[in-house]
């Protein structure tokens, strides 16, 4: 068993997953739907198409995809799973949660499943908080997936939000690790500054403002959000976190092979870039052809990545998150 020095165990990212819905829904289908073009998404955001799950697909259905597909990878099965953490703000439903019905689809044993809610955060919050049950010896193997399924909650008459969010999936195997060769997660930073939480709200369907006629008709279901607002406080609080991670293990920005950011915005992923002098070329930008898909932008993109070779074992990945909250965190790891 391979412990640190400090007698705690290492655990790393066994297995990745991911799924995104085939149906696009691009730029030009947009165009004729709200006042805006697609030059106009393009160049502020980098966006071209995003994904919407069919009628009959829930998020648990693509969690469940990736899940299986990170299992794969990790060579675990349902039987040695022994926590869900499931980053999402679109659950299937406020009850239960989306954990729950994922354990039930995978046929996993009597185990913790939980939602972790920090919306676009969501997936750095979870992989951290599955890193400390590994590391204390409570668990080896937790699934750690972000999904969403965003177009039910976006107002398709507000060109501000719908131009930005789709649906998709992504998913971790986090394993304790077994011998010195095996990665590791070598720290985690997580913020929240819920004094600025209204720069980015889905106002109603909680305690606060319960569904009703008066909630439809002034579509209180549908995000809001102060774009420019967010921003700027997307590209601070990301070089924040991604700072203080680069500081905890003594490393400069160029020793990192990847970093992976939330992938809201070109233009915001570029700005952090730039604050730390990385070339565009370090960062894996995977937005164009799915969008914001909140929770699960950083496994899907870490996956792809993965997949078509750009990510090896043995790599320093830097992954750094924001969202509404106003959450945000990041993640350094040896892969
Ligand atoms: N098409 C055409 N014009 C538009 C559109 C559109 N879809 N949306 C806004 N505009 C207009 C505005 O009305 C404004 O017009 P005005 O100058 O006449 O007032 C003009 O374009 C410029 O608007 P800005 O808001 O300054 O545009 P900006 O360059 O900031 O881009 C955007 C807007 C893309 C929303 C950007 O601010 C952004 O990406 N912000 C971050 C959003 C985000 O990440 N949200 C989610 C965060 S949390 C999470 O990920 C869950």
């Amino acid at each position: 068993m391979s412990k640190n020095s400090n007698g705690l165990y290492r655990s790393h990212i066994s297995g990745l997953g991911s799924y995104l819905p085939e149906k696009k829904l691009t730029n030009f289908d947009l165009e004729k739907m709200v006042d805006t073009s697609d030059q106009w998404i393009r160049e502020r955001t980098g966006i071209v198409a995003r994904r919407m799950a069919a009628p009959n697909q829930v998020t648990s259905d693509l969690a469940l995809i990736a899940a299986q597909e990170a299992m794969r990878m990790a060579k675990v099965e349902a039987k040695d799973i022994d926590a869900i953490f499931f980053a999402t703000v679109s659950p299937d439903q406020p009850m239960p949660n989306t954990a729950c019905v994922l354990q039930r689809k995978l046929g996993a044993r009597d185990i913790m499943a939980v939602d972790v809610s920090a919306a676009c955060s969501g997936f750095v919050y979870a992989l951290s908080m599955a890193d400390q049950f590994i590391r204390t010896g409570v668990y080896r193997h937790i699934l750690v997936v972000g999904a969403e399924v965003l177009h039910k909650y976006v107002n398709y008459k507000d060109r501000e939000t719908c131009i930005l969010f789709g649906d998709g999936a992504g998913a971790a195997v986090m394993s304790r690790a077994e011998s010195p060769q095996d990665g590791e997660i070598l720290s985690v930073h997580m913020h929240a500054d819920g004094g600025i939480s209204d720069l980015f709200v889905l106002p109603a369907g909680g305690s606060a403002m319960p569904l009703s006629q008066e909630v439809l008709d002034n579509n209180w279901q549908f995000v809001r959000m102060k774009g420019r607002e967010i921003f700027k406080h997307a590209v601070r609080t990301m070089s924040h976190a991604c700072q203080e991670a680069l500081d905890a293990n003594g490393m400069s920005a160029d020793q990192v092979s990847w970093v992976i950011p939330h992938q809201a915005n070109v233009r915001i992923i570029e700005a952090v870039a730039k604050h730390f002098g990385l070339p565009l070329e370090k960062v894996i930008v995977e937005i164009e052809d799915m969008g914001n898909t909140s929770a699960a932008t950083i496994p899907v993109a870490m996956h792809k990545a993965v997949l078509d070779g750009r990510i090896k074992r043995g790599q320093y990945i830097l992954l750094t998150a924001f969202g509404a909250g106003i959450t945000s965190g990041s993640v350094l790891l040896r892969f």
